[in-house]
């Protein structure tokens, strides 16, 4: 593949960090993340695939640490000082995690490995039967499909796709033999988000036909404010590794009572208070979800992560990641042949921006910043491949955007795409 030679003009604003963001401190923040000091191949990077992965701040690489270096036992079991301590960290996850998506108790959190995790959870031990349905929207990922499809085989239940964020068409699809409705939240596709309006009539809905309510929150939980009362759903799932927290690590928050009567999925250590050969009497949530010893040292950096977002606020978040994407948008509209996935408007497609360029490969597009320009974003279907395959696409390039980016990454990223598409 030719190479470019970057233009010093852009190299210079790449490494520019004069102006400061009106709704955060954006060069305090980059200070926080230690991979945005380092160079590769004699550049700084622009990382831009954050729907997929966040970078991490310092201040959660220390609290993972901290656990190896300083506590590195089990929770829950043995009664020593280096146990009792990584108990009470846990604890104060939880409560930290309690806080983060406003639920009424800390047992209403169970650590799970990711948000694939919690919905395979609530998919296996919610007790679905033969011709229950379960309805989902056709902007899931694969994490809120295969689940279901699942469960089609081996439950029999009926799994029925309704338009995403439209209340009407669930008004159509929905029946007394629904249990739930399970709904992305935010869109990877195209960042749109369930409008809070629609989402309080589609909740009511659900509700009054007696189904319960899940939203995947892998991309709304990093980027909104998340209030999982005043939402009143009765499942939200999310990732750690997409909020600055560890890899492995999600949450799944559940309504206690419903949690109470769900059977336990994966079982084994410490989801018991007591067993026989033949019996085993289980914990009470959120114990009899979390079984055999966990991933301590993640669970402390993921609270450790939500702390951090908790400081700096997730509706400044929010602003900074809008004025952002506002910015490519405007430089998007600059070439010629570019069709953005989603609503012309910067505001509704929150920090991410999947584009294609005429009939040029998206793949071609992301390969060749990261290679002339150290600029990172995701190409092909997301996870969404449904959604493209229904619309006759192969795929998008998509740059998604965070709180440590720069109106000068987005610069470059515009000057660098110009640059690359004349030889792709
Ligand atoms: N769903 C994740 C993404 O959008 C993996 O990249």
């Amino acid at each position: 593949m030719p190479k470019i030679k970057q233009n010093p003009k852009i190299k210079k604003l790449l490494y520019s960090t004069s102006k400061i963001s009106k709704m955060l401190n954006v060069n305090k923040i980059r200070k926080d993340f230690p991979i945005l000091h380092k160079k590769i191949n004699g550049m700084p990077i622009v990382y831009f695939d954050n729907a997929c992965m966040s970078l991490r701040p310092i201040q959660v690489i220390e609290a993972q640490n901290q656990y190896y270096n300083e506590f590195p036992a089990c929770a829950g079991r043995s009664n020593h000082k280096l146990a009792k301590r990584v108990t009470e960290e846990i604890i104060k996850s939880r409560h930290t995690i309690k806080k983060f998506l406003n639920s009424k108790r800390d047992s209403e959190i169970v650590f799970t490995r990711n948000t694939t995790e919690s919905i395979n959870l609530v998919a296996n031990s919610l007790g679905l039967k033969t011709s229950d349905e379960v309805i989902t929207t056709d902007k899931e990922h694969n994490s809120n499909l295969l689940p279901w499809q699942a469960a089609v085989k081996k439950r029999g239940i009926n799994h029925t796709i309704a338009e995403f964020g439209n209340a009407e068409d669930l008004k159509k699809k929905i029946s007394k033999r629904t249990r739930l409705v399970s709904m992305v939240h935010s869109s990877n596709l195209d960042g749109t988000s369930i409008d809070a309006k629609d989402m309080r009539e589609m909740i009511k809905i659900a509700h009054d036909h007696g189904a319960l309510v899940m939203l995947d929150g892998a991309q709304s939980a990093p980027h909104k404010e998340i209030d999982v009362r005043k939402l009143d759903v009765d499942f939200f799932a999310c990732s750690g590794h997409k909020m600055l927290g560890p890899s492995g690590t999600g949450i799944l928050y559940a309504k206690l009572h419903i949690l109470e009567k769900m059977e336990p999925f994966i079982v084994g250590g410490d989801t018991v208070v007591d067993t026989t050969y033949t019996t085993a009497k289980f914990e009470k949530p959120p114990e009899k979800f979390e079984a055999g010893l966990q991933n301590y040292a993640g669970i402390i950096g993921l609270a450790a992560a939500a702390k951090y977002i908790m400081k700096i606020g997730r509706s400044n978040i929010k602003k900074h990641e809008t004025r952002l994407n506002e910015r490519i948008t405007a430089g998007l509209s600059d070439i010629g042949g570019v069709s953005i996935i989603g609503p012309g408007e910067a505001e509704q497609r929150g920090g991410i921006i999947s584009f294609n360029i005429s009939e040029k490969d998206p793949h071609d597009i992301a390969l060749m910043l990261d290679q002339t320009a150290n600029i990172m974003i995701r190409s092909g279907a997301h996870c969404v491949h449904s959604w493209f395959n229904a619309h006759k696409m192969k795929g998008s390039a998509r740059a998604s955007l965070y709180l440590y980016n720069t109106e000068e990454e987005c610069d470059a990223f515009i000057e660098n795409l110009k640059k690359i598409i004349k030889i792709i």
